[in-house]
């Protein structure tokens, strides 16, 4: 198993620096890595993207550890890869069951807040949005995308009061969309928002931080279960794991995400999954630890 870093882009030859700690954690734990150019590989270029990765006598498998990239690029990436006889750990329809919440929504519905969706043409439907929006009836909502919130604009664009406050809806929606601009990932989901037990307020927005965890999973077995969030005391509060592997065995992926929180009634929910390619460590990540389990767990 090789790991696949992206460059800076000044210097093929060098990492990206918020990846540096993460490739010397790897290479401490036994990894072999790999660099490509991220610039490239969203340009479409994928030739010259992974020019720096050799071709491999035998079929060798492999992990990407950086950035989000959109499905379709990915399978780009993996496609291109495999014709370097390097397989990357999620195929393309596997990388896209957790990136986008609507297609891993049915195998943990259950245990996430209740959510509707529907795709965006150029032209925003808000007859079409009202409906989805009107099935929360008087309760609060958030919007994201099909993968990512705007929670860092918090009033303004993710979190909204009142379900059937259609002035606020389109208002959040329109601003929505404008901060997304190119990034928006194909169409808008609507979720219940659930009271969370309460951690800090984000130093940098308005967001109410709450007690969540991350957790990777690799072969639906937990590598590692970090603080989502660097800031605030999380004090002794542990989530029951068991639920959680046992709903990973449905999950259709090889390494994954599942970012938790607990309920102010208790209970512990899903908040999001996520490639466990593209979600971010977070800095009070033992990096050295991540990186030893997964070898451990690899081989
Ligand atoms: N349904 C919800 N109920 C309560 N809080 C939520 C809900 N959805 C999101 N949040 C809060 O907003 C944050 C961002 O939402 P998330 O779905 O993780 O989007 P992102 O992919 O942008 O991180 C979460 O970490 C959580 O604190
Ligand atoms: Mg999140």
């Amino acid at each position: 198993m090789k790991i696949i870093y992206c460059d800076s882009i000044i210097n093929p030859q060098v990492i990206d620096a918020d990846y540096e700690t993460e490739q010397k954690a790897a290479k401490n734990a036994g990894f072999e890595t790999h660099l490509l150019s991220f610039e490239k590989l969203e340009e479409g270029n994928i030739n010259s993207a992974i020019h720096f990765i050799s071709k491999k006598e035998e079929k060798e498998m492999a992990l990407y550890r950086g950035w989000m990239v959109q499905s379709k690029t990915y399978e780009l990436l993996y496609n291109a890869l495999l014709q370097k006889n390097i397989q990357l750990i999620n195929s393309p329809k596997e990388y896209e069951h957790c990136h986008y919440l609507p297609n891993s929504y049915s195998k943990i519905e259950n245990h996430t807040p209740i959510s509707n969706w529907m795709k965006l043409n150029d032209v925003i439907d808000f007859e079409e949005i009202y409906k989805l929006t009107n099935q929360f009836g008087e309760n609060s909502i958030i919007i994201k995308d099909y993968v990512k919130s705007e929670k860092y604009h918090w009033k303004e664009a993710c979190f909204i009061p009142k379900a059937s406050d259609k002035d606020k809806i389109k208002n959040s929606v329109q601003k929505f969309i404008q901060l997304r601009g190119k990034q928006l990932n194909e169409g808008l989901v609507f979720r219940k928002f659930e009271e969370l037990e309460f951690l800090t307020q984000h130093s940098k927005s308005s967001l109410p931080l709450t007690k969540e965890f991350r957790i990777f999973f690799l072969n639906k077995k937990i590598v590692n279960i970090f603080n989502y969030w660097d800031e605030g005391e999380y004090g002794d509060t542990k989530p029951d794991l068991k639920k959680f592997t046992q709903i990973a065995q449905e999950i259709d992926s090889n390494f994954f995400t599942m970012d938790i929180a607990q309920k102010i009634d208790g209970e512990w929910i899903i908040m999001e999954l996520g490639d466990g390619q593209v979600s971010g460590l977070p800095d009070n990540a033992d990096k050295n630890d991540f990186y030893k389990n997964l070898k451990k767990m690899i081989y």
